[in-house]
């Protein structure tokens, strides 16, 4: 149990000083901000959208382009470290058989995702380099992919809530796989957006 304890205790202060770290950053001027917060109007997770975006104001300026891009790589960098966590999370001693699958189904599925945003960041870049019919193919790829990770982390979710995990780190499991889940969505409506430019 203190191994369990520590484990979390640990990961969780890497990941809030992420996110205080995130909060703490310049915004950029205030036009480039307002931009981030008016595209993120429209999305599922508003307030998620801003809190992740807005220190990108300045990179992102008013592209509809490089907000897609830089949404879909949030939720690769917080896929990749939820993926993190959860392989490190197989690996603790003392897990029930049943939750060690549980665990073990859930990490496949963050490796799909995590596959699946990769190569959607270069299909990415690959539609902002060209137009009209291969624009609208390539952001194509790009939204089934990224509907697709979608997928993965629901069936995350499902697949160990039933699992009769540790209290803890099933709600520590569950609160990052929801978080790459949300940010995740919020990139898909920021790429619908982009894709459905005139
Ligand atoms: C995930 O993060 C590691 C560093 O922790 C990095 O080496 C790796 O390239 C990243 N993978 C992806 C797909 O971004």
């Amino acid at each position: 149990m203190a191994r369990l304890a520590l484990f979390l205790i640990s990961s969780l202060s890497v990941y809030s000083h992420f996110i205080l770290a995130a909060a703490a950053a310049p915004a950029g001027t205030s036009t480039y901000t307002n931009f981030v917060k008016s595209s993120c109007s429209a999305v599922q997770y508003p307030a998620l959208c801003v809190q992740s975006l807005a220190v990108y104001a300045s990179t992102i300026k008013q592209s509809p382009r490089q907000l897609a891009q830089t949404a879909l790589a949030v939720s690769l960098a917080r896929a990749n470290s939820t993926r993190d966590f959860v392989a490190r999370a197989t690996k603790f001693r003392g897990l029930k058989a049943r939750e060690y699958a549980a665990i073990k189904d859930c990490l496949e599925e963050m490796d799909d995702g995590l596959d699946q945003l990769a190569k959607s960041g270069k299909e990415l870049k690959r539609a902002a380099a060209s137009k009209g019919q291969d624009f609208r193919w390539h952001m194509s790829n790009v939204q089934t992919w990224v509907s697709a990770v979608l997928t993965d982390t629901s069936t995350c979710l499902d697949g160990y809530a039933s699992a009769a995990l540790d209290g803890r780190l099933k709600t520590s499991i569950r609160s990052r796989v929801l978080n790459v889940e949300q940010v995740t969505s919020n990139a898909l409506a920021l790429i619908n957006r982009y894709a459905s430019k005139p």
